[in-house]
């Protein structure tokens, strides 16, 4: 399986934040926030990543994560001109996509529990159709929201919807099978000018394929779009990995824990953050 991190647009919820920098760039606590959807991919033990961001703004990942060999990965980077809608991202991705099913991860969105590697591995076998995972939500109307049965089968999906029929947002990772780069093309934008990933969700739906996962209360769900849950995001990392001495999202641990890098290596990228407390962090979980 391939992955996609959508790490573009114009940021204009987040001014004056965003007029000089990459939302995506942001701090999250300790981290720059693109650390964290990058994680969700190598979490679910996916190699082959492509960054996908504006013209102005590609060279910062490029700088900040090179071709992703430091991580045992590969990391390839595409230009999105304008932020046309987030289904843009399949057919900008087609060549990176090939013949392979795919997963996407939005840049500002951050997913956080223990089970998050086995949900991911779970669900990424056998994809035929979309694969959605929901959260429970407050302000669903920010959100896509889904509609589900007792069952646990997806009814109807909409766009941020005024009157919302759930309170289960549709989180910003999707997994698609390889048909999703035709279905993409042919979605057409919307009122707003965007091609919705929604209205893809949607084709997906009227032809009895798309999944809905429920991620539960084993993880936690953050989209930094606001400055609130910017802030709150950044807050939730601090205390639980000072409370619990873990790091969330921590790109090295988690190629070393996979197996992608082995402990030298890991100890070399700790050695070269040496002065920080994450890359002391990082010697010492490569010395164990
Ligand atoms: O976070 C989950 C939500 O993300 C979903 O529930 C919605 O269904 C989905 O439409 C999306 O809603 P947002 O309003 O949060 O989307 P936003 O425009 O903020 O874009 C999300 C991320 O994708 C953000 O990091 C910018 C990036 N993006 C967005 C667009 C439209 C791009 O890189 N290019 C684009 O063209």
């Amino acid at each position: 399986m391939k992955g996609i991190v959508l790490a573009g647009g114009s940021g204009t919820r987040l001014h004056p934040l965003t007029h000089a920098v990459s939302k995506q760039i942001l701090p999250v606590y300790n981290k720059p926030m693109i650390y964290y959807p990058l994680s969700v991919l190598m979490l679910g033990g996916i190699r082959e990543i492509l960054v996908i961001s504006t013209p102005d703004h590609l060279e910062l990942f490029r700088v900040l994560l090179g071709d992703g060999s430091r991580l045992g990965i590969n990391i390839d980077y595409a230009e999105q001109p304008t932020a046309n809608g987030i289904a843009e991202a399949f057919f900008i991705g087609e060549k990176h996509i090939g013949d392979d099913a795919v997963a996407l991860v939005l840049g500002d969105n951050i997913f956080h529990g223990p089970d998050m590697s086995s949900i991911l591995r779970g669900n990424m076998r056998n994809i035929d159709g979309c694969t959605l995972f929901g959260a429970a939500v407050k302000d669903p109307e920010r959100y896509g929201v889904g509609e589900v049965d007792a069952a646990g089968n997806l009814l109807s999906i909409e766009e941020k919807p005024k009157r919302p029929r759930s309170n289960l947002a549709i989180t910003g990772l999707y997994l698609y099978s390889n048909d999703v780069v035709e279905i993409a093309r042919d979605v057409q934008p919307s009122q707003r000018g965007e091609r919705e990933i929604t209205d893809v969700n949607k084709v997906y739906l009227e032809m009895g394929r798309a999944r809905f996962v429920d991620l539960g209360s084993g993880v936690t769900w953050i989209d930094t779009g606001t400055h609130d849950s910017l802030f709150e995001a950044g807050e939730y990392v601090r205390v639980l990995e000072r409370s619990q001495g873990v790091r969330i999202a921590c790109l090295e641990e988690i190629a070393f824990r996979s197996g992608f890098i082995d402990a030298e290596t890991c100890f070399g990228l700790g050695l070269d953050m040496g002065g920080s407390n994450y890359g002391q962090y990082l010697m010492e979980i490569s010395s164990e």
